[in-house]
């Protein structure tokens, strides 16, 4: 099995999402850019959503706009085709739609329910079939994969049945979220067992939050199953605004550094130092 992993940076869109002061547009930009010469190969940097639901983003157009290298691809993550419209208007090289596996996530976070959803994100793939060019990647996102803030214990095979929905409709990638950070490697074991039942496991990402400390070995048991795509965060950004207490992504130079010290590789070869100071840059953006 192949011993190379990609890190999938979604600090500056799942990281900065969630941080209470606005942003300026300009460290956004700042941020993804050094992102990008570390030399990660795909960078989630902006999100079109209502700025009513997440006031951060709503700069998401000048963002990607802003971002002049050439070096990393760029994602954004559209709610509906709204977004969707808005996110096609700029250089985007890949679009992220989500869905939660549990009726309560989706009320909180797309006022919406599981069914309505689904068929939300129907639409908004047909959309992004009708009119994106056809090297825009497309990728879905299902949160709360094991544990809901709002409904509790995820049935496994929901996750599989809508993890075969979004792959069905035309998502190239689908990345499984921890959305509240605490599940526990067994759980992700057995939510894995199902779902690499619906879909092929080149196409999924592990997307896991470090609320309990087990990011880390969720992803040593997901890549038992074969996953080779993580989602992870510069220094840690983010939370989620409709997941409370949640802590962040689990931080991209821990995941690399576990992973290389596991004997793995790093897709794009990214350079540690270089992301050891965006780290920084990231702290200190955001004040921390
Ligand atoms: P709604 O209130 O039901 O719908 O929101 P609406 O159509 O009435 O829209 C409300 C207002 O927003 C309206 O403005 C719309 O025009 C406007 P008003 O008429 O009141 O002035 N609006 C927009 N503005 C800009 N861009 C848009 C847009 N759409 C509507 N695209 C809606 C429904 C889906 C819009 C809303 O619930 C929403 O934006 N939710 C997104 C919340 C969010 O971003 N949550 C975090 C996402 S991250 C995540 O889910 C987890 C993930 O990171 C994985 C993980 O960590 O596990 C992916
Ligand atoms: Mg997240």
């Amino acid at each position: 099995m192949s011993k190379i992993v990609e890190l999938f940076e979604v600090g500056p869109r799942d990281g900065l999402q969630n941080e209470p002061v606005f942003i300026a547009t300009a460290d956004k930009v700042s941020l993804t850019e050094g992102l990008a010469r570390v030399g990660l190969p795909r960078i989630e940097c902006a999100s079109f959503v209502s700025p009513k639901w997440v006031p951060q983003m709503a700069d998401a157009a000048e963002v990607v706009t802003g971002i002049t290298s050439d070096l990393a691809q760029l994602y954004a993550l559209a709610p509906n085709v709204r977004g969707l419209k808005d996110a096609l208007q700029t250089p985007v090289q890949g679009i992220c739609v989500f869905i939660a596996s549990t009726e309560g996530f989706n009320r909180a976070n797309t006022n919406t329910s599981l069914v309505g959803a689904v068929e939300r994100v129907h639409g908004l793939i047909s959309e992004f079939k009708r009119t994106a060019l056809v090297n825009v990647r497309l990728r879905g996102y299902i949160s709360c994969v094991t544990n809901c803030p709002y409904d509790g214990d995820v049935d496994p095979s929901e996750v599989a049945r809508l993890a075969e929905v979004l792959y069905g409709y035309g998502c190239d990638e689908v990345s499984l979220g921890d959305t509240t950070g605490v599940a526990r490697p067994e759980q992700v074991a057995r939510m894995l067992d199902s779902v690499v039942q619906s879909v092929p496991v080149q196409a999924l990402a592990g997307h896991f939050h470090d609320t309990g400390g087990r990011a880390l070995l969720n992803i040593d048991v997901s890549l038992e199953y074969g996953l080779r795509v993580f989602d992870t965060s510069i220094a840690g950004l983010g939370g989620c605004p409709y997941a409370p207490g949640a802590k962040g992504n689990v931080d991209t130079e821990k995941v690399y550094d576990h992973l290389k010290a596991s004997g793995y590789s790093i897709l794009g070869n990214p350079d540690r130092s270089a992301l050891g100071d965006v780290s920084q840059l990231a702290r200190k953006i955001v004040g921390k």
